[in-house]
């Protein structure tokens, strides 16, 4: 049972493999956070003593204990306006004038199985592997019952959180802030990190000290966006990546979002983390509920490495789904560094035999094959193939490329219009605009409204229609702007602070519905590269275009931040051309193929602009990336440099230990460098490995190899591994080792 209730105490607990979780019902029906953090047991109220602090006001009931305050007193979920000054998670009005939310116990029930959502991305429990504790939560004054959903997942130390409100009075409420989750912590002197970064310079980690007063991340923009992600992590002062606790939380969410910290006069510290409450608002009429979107709340006493593999495993085997999420994925070849939009059937198709040729197993066609789509000033919406382009369509397209070895992929930008097509001259009313002031273009564009049905019915019927006129077998799903003139033509004027949601719940509708009824087709999301990686598009796409960046070395921190929180699986990572597109930096073709080997792996190039010799190395690193692909896509992920190393340094070890993947990329080289000292992880102790092979690339001289003799898995762990001093343009090197003894 990883959910305890004990009647005595009025405590519930709960467990995870590494954690323990601790809440408890106090007189007059406040629900107070114990604790969360290292594995105990027993009650943890002992921890908090009353004492008069000045200026924090108790409770009626509570009037003769001036040291009882709920703005002292480590909540569950915060109310508002009770009497606790903090940053609240739950602010609404009603029609008659009420406004915050007096929270009180008024029970709890405790089932098998994980919690459902309707219409929100969530994850998702195997028999046996999780249980769900539902707190009930009601406010007498305006009528509003509130649901604290969790979901303990005790093998994976993990906790999925959400909150279920619903109207049980007789006025109509408005919501204008509902938090996510709640996370009190009493003690602790914490450091904070969050994900920030821009278009093509995404999620490099920033980790600061944790400051009194309130501090935070979000997005405004109507999508998660490249400039912050919905993850955050508290964690010790002394953490570092193999020790210290860590706290994550991450949304399951791809519209704005907030993420709040504060640190208040005792010490203690709030974290919130929800939809974006500026611009948002609800309107629950009696009897009408609202479910927030999901919270995934981790606990690693193995400080941030570890968290990452918690992370990690939980995406892939509880967030993602269907029949991609666990396999292999395709080596695509995709056209948009080698054609841009100067696409036809024959460089198409002379991409195509290229593909084949070389071993890639899809050729995507990225944009610019439909309507008159010559460049990014029109055309979205028109998703017909341009008849001069493409004069045979696209499934004699699909059906030539397969001849020539690959399977066929497209391109789609689904959710956005150009004011130049026929979709926007017919229906200028599905855009989002505000009546009578000019929309705000991005990208020549607008963002249709997805929270109405029928632009979902419109979308859904036109993709649907692609996939089943051609063999398609991956769908690169694009958005190249996000969302201003929030506004629907299809909501009554109190309702507009609800479009924005409505738009994911509608975009989440339709990808659910495609997934469904096209389960063989590989989708993988992308906004403008990484504007939406999070892991509310993984729950149905279970790979992300990470950045439009493409070069190995910027990718290097890229990859790396963004593997704080998400699977490498999850990564799509290209080899692109020399010198790259974006930054003009000519790296060796090894190099590149090092850097995408860390995520699913392919090409954003013309091969027919390579050397033989070239095309020659391509051949050699598609065979090596079958052989090694289960190790990014299945292992466990262990970070040997920091952010600030002059080279990157990733070791991956199969879960059984049996095989290990060293990865070293030098960002920044050096005369006379010192060798590299690398101490590896994870790897067996008792167990005896062996390089099985080992590359360089871009070195400036002949490197002697590492001896191919055998190493004690401990010698390994504890002596570490020496290697050679790398100088030249970006080289870098990789080693394959494997256990040699009979993995018992
Ligand atoms: C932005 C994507 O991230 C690119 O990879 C490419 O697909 C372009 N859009 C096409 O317009």
């Amino acid at each position: 049972m990883s959910i305890r209730y004990n009647e005595k105490d009025q405590t519930i607990t709960l467990l995870t493999r590494s954690a323990a979780y601790q809440m408890q019902i106090v007189p007059p029906g406040y629900l107070l956070h114990l604790y969360y953090g290292r594995r105990t047991e027993g009650d943890l109220s002992y921890l908090y003593l009353d004492h008069d602090c000045g200026f924090s006001p108790n409770p009626w009931e509570r009037q003769d204990q001036r040291g009882w305050s709920l703005d002292t007193l480590p909540q569950e979920y915060a109310g508002s306006l009770g009497g606790d000054f903090r940053t609240p998670c739950l602010e609404l009005s009603t029609d008659r004038g009420i406004r915050g939310a007096d929270l009180r116990y008024a029970g709890h029930t405790v089932t098998a199985g994980k919690y459902a959502l309707s219409g929100l991305p969530a994850a998702w429990a195997r028999e046996g592997e999780a249980e769900t504790l539902t707190v009930t939560l009601a406010d007498a004054a305006s009528g509003l019952q509130a649901e604290l959903l969790y979901a303990v997942f005790e093998e994976r130390d993990l906790i999925c959180r959400a909150l279920r409100l619903k109207n049980t009075g007789d006025q109509s409420i408005r919501l204008e802030k509902a938090a996510s989750v709640c996370l009190d912590l009493p003690f602790g002197d914490w450091d904070w990190i969050h994900f920030s970064g821009r278009h093509t310079m995404e999620r490099r980690p920033e980790r600061r000290r944790l400051l009194e007063g309130l501090q935070g991340v979000g997005s405004l923009r109507g999508a998660s966006g490249h400039q912050a992600n919905p993850f955050v992590i508290l964690c010790d002062r002394e953490a570092g990546e193999e020790q210290g606790d860590c706290y994550g939380m991450m949304l399951l969410y791809s519209g704005s979002f907030l993420a709040q910290l504060e640190k208040d006069q005792m010490g203690a510290v709030r974290l919130t983390a929800g939809i974006q409450p500026e611009l948002f608002s609800w309107r629950l009429e009696p009897g009408e509920s609202f479910e927030t979107p999901e919270a995934l709340l981790c606990f690693s006493p193995e400080g941030l490495g570890g968290l990452s593999r918690r992370y990690h495993r939980f995406l892939r085997q509880n967030v993602c789904r269907g029949y991609w999420a666990e396999r292999p994925r395709p080596v695509v070849l995709n056209s948009w560094e080698a054609c841009y939009f100067d696409v036809d059937e024959e460089r198409v198709l002379a991409l195509a035999r290229q593909a084949g040729d070389l071993g890639a197993d899809v050729l995507v066609l990225d944009d610019g094959w439909f309507g008159n789509r010559r460049d990014d000033h029109r055309a979205l919406g028109d998703w017909t193939p341009n008849p001069e382009r493409f004069p045979h369509g696209l499934g004699w397209l699909a059906r030539k490329v397969r001849e020539l070895g690959p399977g066929f992929g497209l391109w789609l930008e689904p959710e956005m219009v150009s004011p130049d097509s026929a979709l926007y001259r017919a229906h200028p009313d599905w855009a989002l605009t505000v009546p009578g002031r000019p929309p705000t273009l991005g990208r020549n564009q607008l963002v249709l409204d997805l929270g109405r049905e029928e632009v979902q019915n419109w979308i859904y019927d036109t993709v649907a229609g692609i996939l089943r006129s051609a063999d398609i077998s991956y769908i690169k799903w694009d958005m190249n702007r996000e969302l201003t003139d929030v506004y629907s033509r299809a909501l009554p004027p109190d309702r507009q602070g609800e479009c924005v949601h409505r738009y994911y719940r509608g975009l989440y509708s339709l990808m659910e519905r495609l997934c469904r009824d096209f389960p063989r087709v590989l989708f993988e999301g992308c906004a403008g590269g990484g504007g939406r990686f999070d892991a509310g598009i993984l729950a149905y796409f279970p790979q992300i275009w990470t950045s439009d960046n493409t070069d190995p070395v910027a990718r290097l921190g890229i990859q790396e931040g963004t593997g704080y929180g998400y699977p490498l699986s999850a990564m799509a990572a290209h080899v692109s051309a020399s010198p790259n597109h974006q930054t003009g930096r000519s790296t060796p073709l090894g190099t590149r193929a090092m850097a995408a080997m860390t995520g699913a792996f392919g090409y954003e190039l013309d091969p027919g602009k390579l050397t033989e010799t070239e095309r020659q190395e391509i051949r050699r690193q598609i065979a090596r990336w079958r052989e090694l692909e289960s190790l990014p896509r299945t292992g466990e992920l262990y970070r040997l440099s920091r952010p600030e190393d002059p080279f990157a340094a990733w070791q991956l070890v199969s879960t059984d230990g049996g095989e290990s993947l060293l990865t070293v990329c030098m960002r920044a080289v050096e005369s006379n460098p010192r060798p590299l000292w690398l101490r590896l992880r994870g790897l067996r102790g008792e167990g005896r490995y062996r390089i099985e092979w080992q590359e360089r690339a871009g070195c400036l001289e002949e490197l002697s190899e590492l001896p191919e003799r055998e190493y004690a898995g401990s010698a390994l762990l504890y002596a570490g591994l020496t290697l050679p001093p790398l100088r030249g343009d970006y080289p870098a090197m990789q080693l394959l080792l494997q256990r040699t003894d009979d993995n018992e």
